[in-house]
C-alpha cells in the first residue's frame, strides 16, 4: 500500500515528464545496476530524458544498498548533498525531486522521509513499476513511501526498451530474492523471497539484447543457481538448462552467471561448464568463512569440505576454471583459530579474485543480536592478513597467464590511441593494440605482461605495440 506522508514540500506542479531530466545513481550489487537501467527505460518511455550528471537533473533517483552500515551511511551523506542542491534550485524557482529506491528504501521506508526532509519518494525494489504514478503524485507535493512486495509482475512492467545503448555486455535478471537467511544478511528482508522469471521472458530479452549487439550475457540473481523457472508448457527449468537455451541465441558468444550459493550448485550446472563452450570458465562462489563453526553460526548450510568438494568437481568438469569468492572477517565469536581455517581454505583453493569485508552488524539480523561481537581492531587486522593472501593469489593467477594465448572479447577503446580493451574468459581486463572494429568480437590474444589491474597482450598473429599499463 502506498503510505502518504502528510506534508507538502513542493509548490504547484511545475513539472511534466517531457521536461524532466532524470539521473539514476546506483550503489551495491549488479541487481541494482540492472534495476537502474530498467527504471531509466521505464521513465524514458514516459517521456523523461536522461541527464548525464546529477547537477543537470530535475529528478535524482538514488538506488541504494543496505548490505553494510557504511553503504547505508553513504546514502544519507549523498542525500545531504542533494538536499542542498534542491534548496538552491528552489531559490531560483526550479523544481528538483529526490527519490530513494533500492534496499535502504525497502529496509527503512518512512524513516528515510523523517531523516531527510528533502526526500520526496521512497520506493522499494518490488514497486518500481509504479514509479510513473508515484512521481505524478510527488509533483502535487505529496511525500510518499511504497515498499510493497507487489503482486503484479515487476519484470513485465519493466520491459527493456533501450537495449541498443548498453554496449557489448549486459546483465539479465533471472532470479530475485533470497530464502537462505544467512544470519548476518539483510537481503532476504530487502528483496523478499526467491522468485524466478519465466524462461520465455528471459529468452526474449536475451534475443533483443543480442540483436542490439550485446555479445556477453551475465544472468544475475541474489541466488542465481537456485533458479527454477517455468516454461510455457508448465515445466520447470534449472539454471543449467536455461544457460543451454541462451547459448543457442544467435549473437550470444559468452555467458556468465552470478551470484551462486554453494548449496545450490547442482551437478547439471557443474557439467554445463564442461559442455557449453559459451559458458565462461569463471565462477563467483561466495564461501564467507573456512571455519565449520562459523559457517554453521552464519547459517550457510554447508561446511568447508563440501565447498572444497564443489571446487574439485568444477575443476574436473573444466580444468581451467577460475574461482572467485566473498569473505567476511570478524563474524561474532570468530576466534583466531576460525580465522586461520579461512586462510587455510583460501590456500587450498587458490582464488583468481575475491571480495572481503569486515562483518557489519545489520539491524534485524540474528547475528547483530549476539553479545560476542568482535573488536574493530581485530577485524581490521584479520582483513589485512586475508587481503594480503588473496592479493598474492590474484597476482600469481595473472602472472600465470603471461605467455598464454586467450580469447578476449573486446568491449571498448583502450586508454591510449590504437588500443582496445576487453576481458579474458577469466574476467581479467586485457589491453591490446587493435582497431575499434574489433569491439564486440572475440579474438585470440597472446598475453605478454601482467600489470596490477590489467594484462597487456598482442592479437595472436597481429602487430603489437607495448601497451602501457
Ligand atoms: N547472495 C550472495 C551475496 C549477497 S551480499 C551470497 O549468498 O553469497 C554480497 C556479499 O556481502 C556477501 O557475500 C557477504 O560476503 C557480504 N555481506 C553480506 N552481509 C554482510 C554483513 N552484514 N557484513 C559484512 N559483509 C556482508
Ligand atoms: Fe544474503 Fe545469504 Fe541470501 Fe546471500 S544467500 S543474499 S549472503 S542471506
Ligand atoms: Fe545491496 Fe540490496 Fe544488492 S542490500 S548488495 S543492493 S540486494
Amino acid at each position: 500500500m502506498t503510505a502518504p506522508f502528510a506534508e507538502a514540500t513542493l509548490g504547484p506542479d511545475q513539472t511534466s515528464p517531457g521536461r524532466t531530466k532524470v539521473f539514476v545513481k546506483s550503489y551495491g550489487c549488479q541487481m541494482n545496476v540492472y534495476d537502474a537501467t530498467r527504471m531509466t527505460d521505464l521513465l524514458a518511455a514516459q517521456g523523461y530524458s536522461e541527464a548525464a550528471r546529477e547537477e543537470e537533473a530535475d529528478l535524482v533517483v538514488l538506488n541504494t544498498c543496505h548490505i553494510r552500515e557504511k553503504a547505508t551511511e553513504k546514502v544519507y551523506s549523498e542525500l545531504g548533498k542533494l538536499a542542498s542542491l534542491k534548496q538552491e534550485r528552489g531559490a531560483s524557482g526550479r523544481d528538483f525531486r529526490i527519490v530513494v529506491a533500492g534496499c535502504v528504501a525497502q529496509a527503512e521506508g518512512v524513516e528515510v522521509l523523517r531523516r531527510q526532509r528533502a526526500v520526496d519518494l521512497v520506493v522499494g525494489p518490488q514497486s518500481y513499476q509504479r514509479l510513473p504514478e508515484l512521481l505524478t503524485r510527488t509533483t502535487r507535493g505529496e511525500r510518499l513511501t511504497d515498499t510493497d512486495f507487489a503482486v503484479e509482475d515487476k519484470f513485465l512492467a519493466l520491459r527493456r526498451t533501450a537495449a541498443e545503448r548498453r554496449g557489448v555486455g549486459a546483465f539479465v535478471t533471472v532470479q530475485e530474492g533470497c530464502d537462505k537467511f544467512c544470519s548476518f544478511c539483510v537481503v532476504p528482508y530487502t528483496r523478499g523471497a526467491e522468485v524466478s522469471r519465466p524462461v520465455e521472458q528471459i529468452v526474449e530479452e536475451t534475443e533483443a539484447l543480442a540483436e542490439a549487439g550485446v555479445r556477453e550475457i551475465t544472468v544475475i540473481g541474489q541466488n542465481v543457481n537456485a533458479y527454477l523457472g517455468a516454461d510455457a508448457a508448465g515445466g520447470e527449468w534449472s539454471l543449467a538448462r536455461l544457460l543451454e537455451r541462451l547459448a543457442r541465441v544467435p549473437g550470444v558468444t559468452r555467458l556468465r552467471y552470478t551470484t551462486s550459493h554453494p548449496v545450490d550448485m547442482a551437478q547439471d550446472l557443474i557439467d554445463a561448464h564442461g559442455a557449453l563452450p559459451q559458458l565462461m570458465p569463471f565462477v563467483h562462489l561466495p564461501v564467507q568463512s573456512g571455519s565449520n563453526r562459523v559457517l554453521k553460526a552464519m547459517n550457510r548450510r554447508h561446511d568447508a569440505d563440501a565447498y572444497l568438494d564443489l571446487v574439485a568437481r568444477l575443476r574436473a568438469a573444466r580444468p581451467d576454471i577460475a574461482l572467485s569468492s566473498d569473505f567476511i572477517v570478524g563474524f561474532p565469536g570468530e576466534t583466531d583459530e576460525d580465522f586461520e581455517a579461512t586462510l587455510d581454505l583460501i590456500r587450498k583453493v587458490g582464488f583468481a579474485s575475491t571480495f572481503s569485508f569486515k562483518y557489519s552488524a545489520r539491524p534485524g539480523t540474528p547475528a547483530a543480536e549476539r553479545d560476542d561481537q568482535i573488536d574493530e581492531d581485530v577485524k581490521s587486522e584479520r582483513l589485512a592478513a586475508l587481503q594480503e593472501l588473496v592479493e598474492a593469489q590474484r597476482r600469481d593467477f595473472n602472472v600465470a597467464t603471461v605467455g598464454r594465448t586467450v580469447d578476449v572479447l573486446f568491449e571498448k577503446p583502450g586508454r591510449h590511441d590504437g588500443q582496445i580493451a576487453g576481458k579474458s574468459p577469466y574476467m581479467q581486463a586485457v589491453h591490446a593494440t587493435g582497431g575499434l572494429e574489433l569491439i564486440g568480437a572475440v579474438a585470440p590474444v597472446t598475453i605478454v605482461a601482467a600489470g596490477s589491474n590489467s594484462l597487456a597482450g598482442k592479437l595472436a598473429g597481429g602487430a603489437f605495440r607495448e601497451a602501457p599499463l
